[in-house]
């Protein structure tokens, strides 16, 4: 029999992670689920079917996780956006802050031609802080964001409004309040 199990239902939560206060949702049991990871790969590129992607671009660490797979299902590159001083090449970088604290995320700056039609992938969507940064690098390149995925919105924290403020197209899996 089909499980009916949501993506929504893979994902744990882990309390007090990495300070007291935050509710951490943790979607390595989503990933690790067989069943779990086909649904939430297909669910994020569903929107998208039929519309001319030419890269895929994820966000540091777990989007480089869902960004691969859906780079590979579409058979397009897949190109990281990640956190200051790990690219090995020339970088443009931006700076942003995070739910708990603050950060400088960086893409190599050949990584994406102008005109080119991008997808960003990230796990979640909180404040929106990490999705804006990586939306200016994309667009500092030329490229077009056709679309924002991400398996989770924590629509408390006012990221969905802040990336739809930008013109971006949001979409999400599920929501934790
Ligand atoms: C988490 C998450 C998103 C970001 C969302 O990553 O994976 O990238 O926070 O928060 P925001 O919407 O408030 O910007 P984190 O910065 O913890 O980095 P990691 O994936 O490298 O652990
Ligand atoms: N990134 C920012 N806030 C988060 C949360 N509450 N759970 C998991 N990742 C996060």
């Amino acid at each position: 029999m089909p499980s009916s199990k949501t993506v929504k239902d893979y994902i744990r939560t882990i309390v007090d992670f990495p300070h007291e206060g935050i509710l951490f949702r943790d979607v390595t049991t989503l990933f690790a689920d067989p069943r779990g990871f086909r649904l939430a790969i297909d669910q994020l590129l569903h929107p998208y079917v039929g519309e001319r992607i030419d890269k895929v671009v994820g966000l540091e660490a777990r989007g480089f996780i869902l960004g691969g797979a859906i780079a590979h299902q579409l058979s397009v590159g897949f190109v990281p956006i990640r956190k200051k001083g790990k690219l090995p090449g020339a970088v443009i970088s931006e700076e942003y802050t995070l739910e708990y604290g603050e950060a400088v995320v960086e893409l190599h700056d050949d990584a994406i031609s102008a005109g080119e039609n991008i997808l960003l992938v990230d796990d979640l969507l909180a404040t929106g802080g990490t999705a804006e940064a990586g939306i200016k690098l994309i667009e500092r390149l030329g490229g077009r964001i056709i679309g924002c995925a991400f398996v989770v919105d924590l629509p408390e924290l006012g990221g969905r409004k802040r990336i739809e403020a930008m013109g971006m197209d949001v979409h999400t899996l599920c929501e934790f309040e």
